[in-house]
């Protein structure tokens, strides 16, 4: 396969515009301030922009395009693309990533291999968030969906990205880059099939993709899951002739409390058949991506461990198929948890909340006191959601809002959903403790109730990314595919410490 992304080299400088040695200048432009930006630029370039403005050819709408050539004389670039941002007001972190990932489209499309970002429209963001996000921004524009063709498309990837500015704000343009870097690197393992991806390749991989400096990686095999009695994990693989895997990685960074910490937990099935609860053929190869949440919470832990943020935390992926082999889990029969629990597994494409209940378990063990989960766990938050809005699930409200400011300020849209005592009543088994699949009323909230009997008391919160995690459609500022949905929220969750202290 050929490299489906490449991060450019990003430095800062605050030359002015047209003594910067790039092919191409990016400026945004607010909606509403447009005159503003103008008034920075020289004077045969605000011309150019001020009557495209005037005639309503630009009207710097939010990630519109209007390309200009630079004036002829004492200018090094020879194009400059103005991106809208809407009124500045909704000039936030998602709408700065959108404008970066939508004009570094145009440069790549141009075939400009050395980029610049005109920081002269501050939006609604302080220097070092918007320097963070568009270093991000600018990655996430140089990528590729991975493809296993004999003959690839060649394609066209800038090397160089330059920011300027005259804020100090080098640290958070290369976190952003680490970021944007983790993931591009979580797509690619998103996007990749299920027979190139199986649970022993995941586990090499994420391992790799964690392990930078101040993280330990381990995975374990289905011996050490049988030796923790991980039950639930164990009988969704049966059916499978890939033997299951669970990675733990850990961030222990110096000086760190040691009573907190992070638990973060992602669902890995690599391929989801739903066993011998078949689903129906139509757009099944679309469940190579039902591992989305677990490259998720790698991709952030190595964000989080690359920021060198003073929180400790963990990683739990537990990763297999979910598939209908001889061996099997039949309707109605019961696993025991590694908690003890025991389930009913009357519907085996109800799958993740088995995994994530082990891995739960296990991430409590290994002293996680504040949890959180991503997993592409239920049809139903499509339903209630769509595929705009990852839904939040979750307990004590203090947690459940610390996510969702985090969601805010990393510009990912999230929305919570109730749990009240009362959805809990469907999952009463006749015969176990629990039943994985209590029907279709209120279905992601039932599938989050049912990890919540794993989670323990303390802090815990589920993302389900089923209606997010994948892009039917490739857009200006979003390629078709696995998104990376919640990376940039559980890092903004780290950065921002434990909620009360
Ligand atoms: N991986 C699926 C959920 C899913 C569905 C993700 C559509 C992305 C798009 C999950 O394992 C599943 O099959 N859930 C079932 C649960 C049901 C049997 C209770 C579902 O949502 O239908
Ligand atoms: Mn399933
Ligand atoms: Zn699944």
């Amino acid at each position: 396969m050929h490299a489906p992304y490449e991060v450019p080299t990003v430095a800062l400088s605050s030359e002015p515009l047209h003594a910067t040695d790039a092919d191409l200048i990016i400026v945004p432009v607010a909606e509403d301030h447009a005159a503003a930006v103008a008034g920075g630029l020289d004077v045969a370039l605000a011309a150019e922009v001020t009557s495209a403005l005037e005639r309503g050819e630009f009207r710097a709408k939010a990630q519109e395009i209007y390309v200009a050539r630079t004036p002829a004389e004492g200018w090094r670039a020879s194009r400059v693309v103005f991106v809208g941002g809407g009124p500045r007001r909704e000039m936030g972190a998602e709408r700065f990533r959108r404008m970066a990932v939508a004009a570094a489209q145009v440069a790549r499309h141009q075939r400009r291999a050395r980029i610049a970002w005109a920081d002269v429209e501050p939006g609604a963001l302080d220097a070092a968030q918007r320097l963070d996000i568009l270093a991000e921004g600018l990655v996430l524009a140089n990528f590729n969906n991975g493809v296993h063709k004999s003959r690839p498309d060649p394609h066209f990837f800038f090397t160089h990205a330059t920011l300027l500015t005259r804020e100090q704000a080098g640290e958070a343009a290369q976190h952003g880059l680490g970021t944007g870097e983790a993931i591009n690197a979580a797509r690619v393992l998103i996007n990749e099939p299920g027979n190139y991806l199986t649970p022993r390749v995941m586990a090499e991989k994420a391992a790799a993709l964690g392990a930078v400096k101040g993280v330990t990686a381990e995975i374990l095999d289905e011996q050490q899951m049988a030796t923790l009695g991980m039950g639930l994990l164990l009988g969704v693989a049966r059916g499978s002739a890939e033997p299951p895997r669970l990675l733990v990685l850990k961030y222990t960074p110096d000086g760190a409390p040691a009573d907190q910490v992070l638990g973060l937990v992602g669902k890995g099935i690599t391929f989801d058949t739903g066993g011998i609860s078949l689903k129906p053929s139509d757009g099944m190869e679309r469940m190579k991506d039902d591992m989305a949440g677990g490259a998720s919470v790698v991709a952030a832990l190595r964000s989080i461990a690359l920021r060198r943020l003073p929180v400790r935390a963990v990683a739990v992926v537990p990763m297999t198929e979910n598939m209908p082999g001889g061996r099997a889990t039949k309707p109605g029969d019961v696993h025991t948890s590694a908690s003890g629990l025991t389930v009913e597994v009357n519907n085996t494409d109800a799958e993740g909340r088995l995994i994530l209940g082990d891995a739960l378990w296990y991430a409590r063990r290994l002293g996680a006191t504040h949890l959180v989960d991503v997993a592409t766990l239920t049809g139903a938050v499509v339903v209630a959601l769509g595929k705009i809005t990852t839904g939040l699930y979750g307990t004590p409200r203090p947690w459940v809002n610390h996510i969702l400011g985090a969601a805010e300020r990393a510009g990912e849209k999230v929305w919570p959903m109730p749990l009240f005592d009362e959805y809990g009543e469907a999952l009463k088994s006749e015969i176990a403790d629990l039943l994985n699949s209590p029907g279709r009323p209120a279905g992601s909230i039932t599938a989050a109730m049912f990890l919540k009997e794993f989670a323990g008391t303390g802090p815990w919160a589920h993302l389900d990314i089923a209606g997010t995690a994948w892009a039917e459609e490739a857009k200006a500022w979003q390629a078709k595919g696995a998104t990376g949905a919640m990376i940039r929220t559980l890092v903004e969750t780290a950065r921002a410490g434990f909620p009360g202290g």
